[in-house]
């Protein structure tokens, strides 16, 4: 089930022309099953109506210190209920407000009387952004804890170009995943490395043998371990997706340079998915110059490339999970590599049906003999359910390294 399903998600909504893509991420967290309460700033209600958001939402807009709450001590008790809080956009104001501890407005009662992590998404004018004002106080938020974003560069709603655009939604989106997830999800302080796409063999300096290999499946699971709250590193062949927020990416090319990649990032790691599709044969001769078509018949002569895989044999520490994917004999095959590369699992699937498909029907085969079969469904849920069968199967080798939401925080002193 994704991270921001049930979660309460405190929305504080800052004045600022942003406003518009802050209501599309309203809507996205509610249809992903958060309960997205939205507490406005006066401000913020010049450029976008309490109505906009109560309509995407289904739920109340809070817009006064008191007038939509129950009681007196409801200035509060959103703060207190929340999983997370999140600011889309943090004006300079309201930065220097949080650090100061001011409570003069709801967002700020809200931060100040919440335990749950906050975080922040600044948009202003580029000058705003440098002054060292605003910089002292987001590197002062920064040290107690709280999670503030680096705005984007870009063309600002002023006209000039400079840091300080509001990061698009998808990216705000990615990094509120991985926070809910190294607060609560089941990954947290775990490394996961995860291949991704195909590989490009070069034959000269614009061609190359490929495969068809999307990306689809590979960063999918990427995304479910960083809900989860895993430390994320995507390595990734040539794909013309969009990778996840909030994920480390590693781009390669060739199958050697996978191989390097992952050994690179590996020696460390608490789970190893590769998904890669790696070429197994790569041109024994690259060409340094553009080859020219003077020849009636080409023959280029192919050698083995490296098996990522099977050079991580004798590694001991990692989940090791493979992927086979076949035209015949898929189980056999499979139960096959799944010894002869000494994995723990082995994600079976037909070759034809899946590469570059939008969904993917997987038999998972492991260590003692055991098959589960998952339906055809989207990429993104099989990964999530690849992910659930791992942590079900290890919970001794996976699992957080410390109590859900226990993320020491310098943000309380206790008595
Ligand atoms: O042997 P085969 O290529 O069919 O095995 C597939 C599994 O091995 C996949 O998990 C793939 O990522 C991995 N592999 C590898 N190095 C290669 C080829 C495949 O690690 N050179």
């Amino acid at each position: 089930m994704s991270i921001v399903a049930g979660k309460r998600i405190v929305l504080g909504v800052g004045g600022s022309i942003a406003n518009y893509k802050v209501i599309e991420l309203a809507r996205q967290l509610t249809v992903a099953g958060a309960l997205v309460d939205v507490v406005m700033t006066e401000e913020a209600t010049r450029f976008v109506t309490p109505l906009t958001f109560q309509s995407l939402t289904y739920r109340p807009v809070y817009t006064e210190m008191w007038s939509t709450l129950e009681n007196a001590a409801a200035h509060v008790k959103l703060g207190e209920e929340a999983d997370v809080v999140l600011v889309v956009p943090a004006t300079a104001h309201t930065l220097a407000s949080i650090a100061h501890g001011l409570a003069d407005t709801m967002i700020l009662t809200t931060i100040l009387a919440t335990r749950a992590p906050v975080m922040l998404v600044p948009a202003m004018n580029v000058n705003m952004w440098q002054n060292v004002a605003t910089q002292e106080n987001v590197a002062l938020l920064r040290r107690r804890g709280l999670h503030v974003l680096e705005p984007d560069e870009g063309m600002l709603a002023s006209g000039i170009t400079g840091r300080g655009r509001l990061p698009e939604i998808e990216r705000i989106e990615g990094e509120l995943r991985a926070l809910l997830g190294r607060s609560s999800g089941r990954l947290a302080g775990r490394k996961v490395v995860v291949t991704a796409g195909g590989t490009h063999e070069p034959i000269d300096p614009v061609r190359f043998i490929g495969n068809r290999a999307s990306g689809h499946m590979g960063y999918a699971i990427a995304a479910a371990a960083r809900d989860e709250g895993a430390r994320v590193i995507l390595i990734s062949g040539p794909a013309a997706l969009q990778p996840p927020m909030a994920v480390e990416v590693v781009r390669v090319e060739t199958a050697q340079q996978m191989h390097d990649a992952v050994h690179e990032h590996v020696v460390d790691a608490d789970l190893l998915v590769m998904n890669a599709a790696v070429a197994d044969y790569r041109p024994a001769q690259a060409v340094d110059h553009k080859l020219k078509k003077t020849q009636e018949q080409l023959t280029i002569g192919l050698e083995r490339t490296p098996d990522i895989l099977q050079s991580l044999v004798d590694i001991k520490g990692p989940i090791k999970v493979g992927f086979a994917a076949e035209t015949n004999d898929l189980l056999a095959y499979a139960a096959d590599k799944l010894k002869r590369k000494n994995l723990d699992l082995i994600v079976a699937n037909d070759a034809v049906g899946s590469i570059g498909q939008p969904d993917i029907e997987i038999t998972l085969l492991d260590v003692d003999g055991r098959h589960t079969t998952l339906p055809r469904q989207a990429k993104a849920l099989i990964a999530e359910q690849l992910l659930e069968h791992v942590l079900q199967r290890w919970p001794d080798r996976l699992g957080r390294t410390d109590a859900p939401n226990s993320t020491p925080s310098t943000r309380f002193q206790e008595d």
